[in-house]
């Protein structure tokens, strides 16, 4: 890993920060940029927030994005982060008694959350299908296949898993869900700038994505993607100018009613939304392909050695864990201490997690990390949990 990388981000050096997973890492040239904005938009505010002046600079941000993602510029709105935009969707459905909501048991716990809220209140049923391990696409698709019943009304997967960090072979059973008319919803918090990305090849009805966690964006730019025929179903939350009774396009601000209805909403900052293209010239200048291939094969490595220490085998093969994100299993212990100490005692930033009764440690690689930074981990590790 080159070492001129760390410079270029805030990350306090006394870290040895291995969660890029959480929040993502912004690199200063975005951060320059992300301020740049905001004092633009201090010292101009009424001609800024003019929405002949907004709606060509968001324009500007939904094609550098869609050309990243394989979307069309047209369909993709901005929301704060995954959460929000994904409670946006679940809160738009007309769910009714009895109705099921079909996922999985790797899903990320706010929006379980979310689920059990949307769902307690339609009196609707979640049901979330045990993934067999290790992950395979045919067992995947089968499990959930099999789970289908003719009350199931969505589909809800992550695209990549917050606690064991798999990538989920999600492209099969989108599309038999869909073909069966079932509203397919995937929580894609973790795919931009990490996997390979084309929602419109995927064709899920809503893919919500963040641009603050592996894309380096500014925090709070998160996208909602919406199939055109799925957009009229989404109640923004918030009512604003940009909405309109009928939901006719043009809206009031000359886009559809779906650019209208979620670009003005009241006075926002659009300023970290406005460096989203900022984070993806910053990749491109630092050829990050070929950057993200050296964070993978160094995660892999660290991991390989991880397992070796540990006795315990990876949680899934290579080809079906994110990439820079691994989930890596540790003996059963007190996963709160083990974090506390790991940070307090060895300065390393790291998520210890317990997951279907089972612990590990979720290791994130970025462009700043070293090598070093493995072996710090691998020392601590074994020191804490006093393994030889
Ligand atoms: C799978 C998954 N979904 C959703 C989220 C929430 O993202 P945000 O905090 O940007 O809403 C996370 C956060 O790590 C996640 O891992």
């Amino acid at each position: 890993m080159p070492d001129d990388l760390a410079r270029h981000f805030l990350l306090n050096p006394g870290v040895t920060f291995l969660n890029h997973g959480s929040y993502g890492a912004c690199p200063r040239p975005v951060m320059e940029a992300y301020r740049d904005w905001q004092e633009r938009l201090e010292a101009q505010p009424v001609a800024f927030m003019d929405p002949a002046h907004l709606t060509e600079r968001f324009s500007e941000v939904r094609i550098a994005l869609g050309a990243e993602i394989g979307a069309d510029p047209d369909d993709l709105v901005w929301v704060t982060n995954a959460t929000a935009g994904l409670n946006i969707v679940a809160r738009s459905l007309d769910l009714g008694p009895g109705d099921e909501v079909l996922t999985t048991d790797h899903e990320y716990s706010a929006l379980t959350k979310t689920w059990a809220f949307v769902a307690g209140r339609a009196g609707a049923v979640i049901r979330p299908v045990r993934i067999p391990l290790p992950l395979t696409e045919e067992a995947f698709a089968d499990a959930l296949r099999k789970a289908i019943t003719d009350r199931t009304k969505v589909l809800f997967l992550s695209h990549i898993t917050s606690p064991t960090a798999l990538v989920f072979p999600i492209a099969g059973i989108v599309a038999e869900a869909r073909a069966r008319g079932i509203v397919t919803i995937i929580d894609g918090a973790h795919a931009p700038g990490h996997i390979p990305l084309d929602v419109t090849a995927l064709g899920a009805d809503y893919y919500v994505g963040n641009c603050h966690k592996w894309l380096m964006a500014p925090k709070g730019t998160a996208f909602l993607h919406s199939r055109p025929a799925m957009q009229a179903l989404l109640d923004p939350r918030v009512i604003s100018h940009g909405w309109t009774e009928a939901g006719e396009s043009p809206g009031p601000f000359g886009g559809s009613a779906f650019l209208d209805r979620f670009q003005f909403q009241g006075t926002r900052d659009p300023s970290a939304w406005l460096a989203v293209p900022a984070a993806i010239r910053f990749r491109n200048d630092h050829d990050w392909g070929a950057v993200s291939a050296r964070c993978g094969a160094l995660a892999q490595e660290i991991a390989a050695e991880f397992a070796g220490i540990t006795g315990l085998p990876a949680l899934a093969a290579p080809e079906v864990s994110a990439p820079q994100m691994i989930a890596m299993p540790i003996p059963d212990c007190d996963t709160e201490k083990l974090h506390r100490d790991l940070l307090s005692r060895y300065g390393i930033e790291i998520p210890v997690l317990r997951w279907a009764g089972r612990c590990f440690v979720r290791l994130s690689i970025q462009g700043y990390n070293r090598p070093e930074d493995g072996r710090t981990l691998l020392a601590a590790v074994r020191d804490l949990l006093d393994l030889r």
